[in-house]
């Protein structure tokens, strides 16, 4: 369907029109080049999809203006880091009067038993510890389950994303063989030693890979949220929990994305038992804040630990973790923030948003997809993907960045390593049906 000569024409005209409306960002990438590698403070900001990426100046709600004074709707939300919306009042006062009261100490702040209060009601989880980034909060929970367990493996699915972590920075290929996914530079460690992995939904090799009872642990989203959408399909779920408990496996899971179901997270919205959980992400309102929880069995198995001299080198924590100020900013986000307010808003927009999409995948008769969960939703080039390798193998770059520069040079920003929507409150239906317009206009250019 798509005419491929049609759309490098289309790419070429939409990458002038990106350099021609974007000057001052131009400006800044050039100067970004003296002194930061690549001319990025990160390196995953080289994916944004025109020749050079586009300078922030502000954001507020769902929109971000950039420093040539353009403002967009925002889809992408620091993917998922302001979930809440960008700088909301509630957070910006907290965190004000935080500024002036404690930043870092070495001692545990009152906010810190209110965050595990709260963290405890969402997601009825007994105990809980803080990170300041969701990696970091996976890379603990392994750590712990390892300990728990006395075994060292662990299994996650096939192009799972859990942050730098470097034994889940994995794939498989044509022999079976776990090796180092393309673009992990390097790993200091042959992953086939620490690491299993299966195809998500695939229960007959996830059962064959835990019989030998040598898994500490299975990290994984509820659905996986990194590939595109891939949703567990019926049962799913309650067999891995069987299938772990079998086994002496623990399970983890990661609701860093999934917190878009609901105020629980896909577990809480679907029943999940895990052994352990890990968010990180919005829980801070864009203020690096993460945490993991455990339930009352695993807590009992690692207090015993806690009491010890040597705690401090551990492997787990950092100097500045569970500080005054991220933990007064989680507090006051989860206070007011990812609330059932929050769902009931931001869920039917990103409903209508797929419904847009797939209305117009089905007049131009296209074999594409688009999934929805919770507050996001993701369209697909191919039909809807089983698992993670069958979402990679449709990985389309070509179409990928001539959607993302179509829908940036007219105000609309997507995630840019995915075909994503992200919806707070603070959206809106007229931006809903910007993005259809919009959808639409990419569709008929490259017919
Ligand atoms: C499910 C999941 N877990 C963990 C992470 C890592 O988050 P961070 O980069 O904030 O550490 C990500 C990042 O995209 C993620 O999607």
């Amino acid at each position: 369907m798509i005419d491929r000569g049609k759309l490098k024409g289309a790419l070429a005209r939409e990458s002038d029109r990106f350099i021609e409306e974007h000057p001052e960002s131009k400006e800044q990438y050039r100067k970004s080049r003296q002194h930061l590698l690549g001319g990025v403070p990160m390196a995953w900001m080289k994916r944004w999809p025109g020749p050079f990426p586009l300078f922030a100046r502000s954001a507020s709600g769902a929109k971000v203006i950039d420093v040539d004074g353009h403002s967009y709707i925002d889809f992408a939300l620091g993917d998922t880091g302001a979930m809440t919306g960008h700088a909301p009042a509630y957070l910006a006062d907290a965190i004000i009067d935080q500024s002036q009261t404690a930043i870092t100490t070495m001692m545990p702040s009152q906010d810190a038993i209110e965050v595990a209060r709260a963290l405890s009601d969402r997601f009825e989880l007994n105990k809980w510890q803080f990170a300041l980034s969701a990696t970091d909060a996976n890379r603990f929970a392994l750590r712990l389950a390892r300990f728990v367990t006395k075994r060292t493996k662990i299994l996650v699915f096939d192009w799972c994303y859990h942050g730098t972590v470097d034994e889940t920075l994995v794939t498989i290929d044509e022999a079976g063989r776990v090796i180092p996914r393309l673009g992990n530079t390097t790993s200091a460690f042959d992953p086939a030693q620490t690491t299993k992995v299966v195809q998500f939904n695939d229960l007959v090799a996830l059962e064959e890979a835990l019989r030998s009872e040598d898994v500490a642990a299975v990290l994984t989203e509820p659905a996986l949220t990194n590939i595109g959408i891939v949703l567990p399909e019926d049962g799913f779920h309650e067999k891995l929990r069987g299938l772990c408990t079998k086994y002496g496996t623990l399970l983890i899971i990661d609701e860093t994305h999934t917190i878009c179901v609901g105020p629980g997270g896909y577990g809480k919205q679907y029943g999940l038992k895990p052994d352990l959980l890990t968010i990180g992400k919005p829980i801070g309102g864009g203020i690096p804040s993460a945490a993991f929880g455990m339930t009352g069995e695993v807590a009992t198995q690692l207090e015993k630990m806690m009491d010890e001299d040597s705690i401090d080198v551990s492997g787990i924590g950092g100097t500045l973790t569970a500080n005054a100020f991220s933990l007064r900013a989680t507090r006051a986000t989860l206070a007011n923030s990812l609330s059932k307010g929050h769902y009931e808003a931001s869920i039917p927009l990103a409903r209508s948003w797929a419904d847009g999409v797939r209305e117009i995948i089905t007049r131009y008769e296209l074999d594409w997809s688009v999934q929805n969960l919770g507050s996001r939703s993701e369209y697909w080039f191919c039909p809807a993907p089983r698992n993670g390798k069958e979402a990679a193998q449709a990985i389309d770059p070509e179409l990928d960045r001539y959607f993302h520069l179509f829908a940036l040079n007219r105000s609309i920003l997507l995630t840019p390593f995915h075909n994503m929507a992200l919806f707070s409150p603070y959206h809106t239906s007229t931006d809903v049906e910007r993005h259809t317009e919009v959808f639409q206009d990419t569709v008929e250019s490259i017919l």
